[in-house]
């Protein structure tokens, strides 16, 4: 049977988590970086992978800071994209989030990368402002992104609502199972 796993990176993976992160980013942390956040009690680092093989299809990693969700990580496979594994894994993460009790989640975003714009607005992130030149490679500015009422019962709903939406969409296009631990 192939299964898709989402399940908390651990150091055995790291190796594919940093082949997936040049792919994605082209180098943006070291192999020592994740290391950190695997070993951090304030980090959820989650990596989809297919069991069996060793290539990490995707990953998200956030940081608690006080009552707030900071995503610094959401990487999906170049082969894998579109097939709605990244708002699988951007939700696995509010939902890590609310159980955090944090309220609010925000973000950094390149402005030209209106697809994951795209992804973080269909669930309700709103811009809350811009960070001029932000990345250091191109000068870029980031759109700084914010969804607050993590908690409001509607939302934590929408939440749940939606992961089965997906979950469902996934088994459907894919012929996969899907296992969250
Ligand atoms: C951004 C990224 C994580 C999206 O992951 P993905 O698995 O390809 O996205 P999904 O298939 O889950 O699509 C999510 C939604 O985002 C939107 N979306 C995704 N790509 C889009 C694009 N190129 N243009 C417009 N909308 C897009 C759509 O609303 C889509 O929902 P739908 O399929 O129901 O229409 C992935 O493209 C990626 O890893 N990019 C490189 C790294 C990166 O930029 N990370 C984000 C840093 S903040």
């Amino acid at each position: 049977m192939n299964l898709l796993e989402l399940k908390p990176i651990t150091t055995q993976m790291l190796k594919a988590v940093v082949e997936l992160d040049q792919l994605c980013f082209g180098g943006l942390w070291t192999m020592a970086g994740y290391e950190r956040e695997i070993d951090s009690p304030n980090a959820d680092l989650l990596g989809l992978s297919l069991r069996g093989y060793p290539v990490l299809i995707g990953m998200g990693c956030l940081w608690a800071i006080v009552d707030e969700a900071h995503i610094t990580i959401l990487a999906i496979h170049p082969r894998y994209q579109s097939q709605g594994f990244g708002q699988f894994i951007l939700l696995a993460m509010l939902r890590l989030a609310q159980k955090r009790g944090l309220e609010r989640a925000s973000l950094e975003v390149r402005t030209s990368n209106k697809g994951a714009i795209a992804l973080y607005q269909k669930f309700g992130f709103k811009t809350a402002g811009i960070r001029k030149r932000y990345y250091s490679d191109t000068g870029e500015d980031a759109l700084i992104l914010w969804k607050g009422g993590l908690q409001e019962v509607e939302f934590v709903q929408n939440v749940t609502t939606w992961q089965q939406e997906l979950r469902s969409r996934i088994v459907k296009d894919t012929g996969y199972q899907l296992r969250v631990h």
